[in-house]
């Protein structure tokens, strides 16, 4: 590969073994990047080690939870010390789980916190100094759920609207540097995350339409594919952005 819009060009990507991290990595490895792919899961990250190098692809894997700082600090360091350089951070990685708002366990808050805010936010500290060197950008993975309220999902959208701010606070700051920074609010997507989400069976259904939307799931592709535009030297002009790719389901 040598040939894209990321020739060149290092992606470390969080949450990269499944869902829309693995489509994202599989997506900037075919347009040139190379890719440092990290997950919790080894397994999921053996087997997009296995798909990208079959496809011609640059691909080196580190299993780790993002929730730890000195995880967060080592994975950009071993990022830089294999490939020499960072051009784009994706933080993908996420959990959600939904109950009532009475329910919800210490450990279960203070679990998707750890994952959804504390990963971002030190993945970012350790990986901003690296991107100014390469004029490079960091993409966050944010969520309608960041941008509405959303009954049963107290904590997720919490977490999302925590994303959200820190997207806009870090364009702000480092506004005056090269770098960019944005974020993508998906709607519904179909991968493992939504497959497994349970809901309580006695909640009022009533107060999820206004999240489940009218259109089908989007797919992991959908948001691979937003995420390669906006980290390409195409996307130069948009910094501080919360792009929404959610089928309507912001609009109203
Ligand atoms: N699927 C949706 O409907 C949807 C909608 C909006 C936003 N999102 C967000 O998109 C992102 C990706 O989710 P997905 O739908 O692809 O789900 P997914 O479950 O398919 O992928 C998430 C990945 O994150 C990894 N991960 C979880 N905890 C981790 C940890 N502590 N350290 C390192 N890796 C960890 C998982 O192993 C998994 O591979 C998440 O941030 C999610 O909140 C998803």
């Amino acid at each position: 590969m040598g040939e894209g819009r990321f020739a060149g060009k290092v992606a470390l990507l969080t949450g990269a073994a499944s869902g829309i991290g693995r489509a994202t990595a599989v997506r900037l490895s075919a347009e040139g990047a190379r890719i440092f792919a990290h997950d919790i899961s080894a397994a999921g990250l053996a087997s997009l080690r296995d798909e990208i190098t079959a496809a011609g692809g640059d691909v080196t894997v580190r299993d780790g939870d993002i929730s730890d700082r000195d995880e967060c600090q080592a994975t950009v360091a071993d990022c830089v010390a294999v490939f020499g350089r960072l051009d784009v951070l994706g933080n993908i990685a996420g959990i959600a789980r939904a109950e009532h708002f009475g329910d919800v366990p210490e450990d279960a808050y203070r679990r998707m916190m750890g994952v959804n805010v504390d990963g971002p936010f030190f993945m970012a500290q350790a990986a901003i100094p690296h991107l100014i060197e390469t004029g490079g950008n960091l993409v966050n993975i944010a969520s309608n759920a960041g941008l509405m309220g959303c009954a049963y999902t107290v904590v997720y959208t919490m977490t999302k609207g925590a994303i959200v701010q820190m997207t806009r606070s870090l364009a702000m700051e480092y506004v005056k540097t090269p770098i960019r920074v944005n974020a993508i609010a998906p709607g519904g997507i179909a991968t493992s995350l939504t497959t497994n989400f349970e809901i309580p069976s006695d909640i009022d259904f009533d107060l999820m339409a206004p999240y489940t939307g009218f259109r089908d799931m989007g797919t992991a592709e959908d948001i691979a594919a937003l995420f390669a535009f906006v980290a390409s030297d195409e996307a130069a002009s948009v910094h501080g952005a919360i792009l929404s790719s959610d089928r309507g389901l912001t609009a109203g």
